[in-house]
């Protein structure tokens, strides 16, 4: 029998590497340090809700873009957290996570051929995004170990083809969170150049000492021209509720909701009506995050510097790419490899945050979304590696 013709669209998509690193990490009992999802729970009160939410009959599709009283509690949470005034009604749209957010972005503001301009070190979902899209992907590098944006290589990335701008602030895997000048460079070029910017602000709350988060589209021009993605899943550790939202302006929106609506249909109905407890928290519970991922980032630095790593302190999200130079590793999957199998700590390689996977050959990432108790073994662990 003749096998049927496969297709070529997933063909240049490298498999998640954070998949294997997960596999070889149960293969060998090892800490999982590479995907980033807690392994603790989520506030007691959200998941209260959601039981309540499913016994009270929350159960049958939501409207297409979201349940409008979790779409109010949306625009109350930009209005309060992000100074960003938004329409509900015409400018919100819940997806299943972030990620569906910026594949229905990608999908309903480009056309095939058109180009996208990535940041790299980059999150690994974004290039697939694009392909899928039909999109072309261009890259500017943030260099360690500063990370910082060079606008000159964001303008030599230009094409009259560019429609998009892909960015993570804070970012993920290098851990900036971006400066107000670094913001204005961004909204100059996407203005001068009529651009739109997708920004996914999932880590928005988990920022370290004096940095703070700021959203791009409330920069002089941007609010127009600007998709906001965030969620649910990092700021209240519920990652497999599978529950983000887009906010664009009304143009930019009917046409992501009509991507989400036959990509999806909905989000969880149950998990946005528990979303509305969520985004109701008060201050003080923020407070609190910031201060338990402080202490957590600080157990895993302070094992990476014990026992000889470099790396860039991270200002935000709950990531930190290291060095492994002083190792003496061929590359990131030899020392990667070498760490789960003899130590017992899963990283993920840096290759696989850069489309030429030698500029990431001699870096790992390690996640500290855990508990303290996992860090701290962690670190016992760590502290057997040694130089070769
Ligand atoms: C930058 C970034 N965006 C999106 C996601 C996934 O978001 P969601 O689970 O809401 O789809 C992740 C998960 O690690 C992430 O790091």
């Amino acid at each position: 029998m003749t096998p049927p013709p496969l297709a070529t669209r997933t063909r240049p998509f490298i498999e998640s590497v954070i998949r294997e690193m997960t596999r070889l990490a149960e293969e060998h009992a090892a800490i999982n340090l590479s995907q980033g999802l807690p392994d603790f729970d989520p506030p007691e009160s959200v998941r209260a809700a959601a039981i309540e939410a499913l016994r009270q009959g929350a159960n049958q599709y939501s409207f297409t873009w979201g349940d409008p009283r979790f779409r109010a509690a949306i625009a109350e949470k930009y209005r309060r957290d992000n100074g960003l005034a938004v329409d509900p009604e015409q400018e919100v749209t819940v997806t299943c996570g972030v990620s569906e957010g910026v594949v229905a972005a990608v999908l309903a503001l480009s056309d095939p051929g058109d180009e996208a301009i990535i940041l790299e070190p980059y999150y690994e979902n974004y290039v697939p995004a694009c392909l899928m899209a039909g999109l072309i992907p261009r890259y500017v590098s943030l260099r360690p170990p500063a990370y910082t944006l060079d606008p000159e290589e964001l303008e030599a990335a230009w094409s009259p083809r560019t429609r998009l701008l892909l960015l993570t602030n804070p970012d993920n895997p290098t851990g900036r969170v971006f400066r107000r000048e670094e913001l204005a460079a961004i909204a100059d070029f996407c203005v001068r150049r009529n651009v739109i910017a997708v920004v996914d602000e999932i880590y928005e709350y988990i920022t370290y000492g004096e940095h703070r988060h700021i959203s791009l589209a409330t920069l002089p021009g941007m609010a127009e021209r600007t998709v906001t993605v965030s969620g649910l899943g990092k700021s209240y550790a519920v990652t497999g509720w599978r529950v983000g939202w887009t906010v664009a302006a009304p143009s930019l929106t009917a046409l992501i909701r009509k991507a989400h609506d036959y990509l999806t249909i909905c989000a969880p109905t149950p998990f946005q009506v528990a979303g509305i407890t969520a985004l109701r928290l008060p201050p003080t519970y923020y407070d609190q995050l910031r201060a338990d991922y402080h202490r957590r980032r600080a157990i895993l630095l302070e094992a990476l510097e014990a026992t000889g790593f470099p790396f860039t302190p991270p200002q935000g999200a709950y990531y930190v790419m290291a060095e492994i130079t002083p190792f003496g590793f061929a590359d990131d999957w030899a020392f990667a490899t070498h760490l789960v199998r003899e130590i017992g700590v899963a990283v993920v390689p840096g290759s696989s945050f850069y489309h030429r996977p030698a500029d990431g050959a001699q870096t790992v990432r390690f996640t500290f979304a855990k508990r303290e108790s996992t860090l701290r073994e962690a670190a016992r662990r760590l502290a057997r590696l040694q130089r070769r």
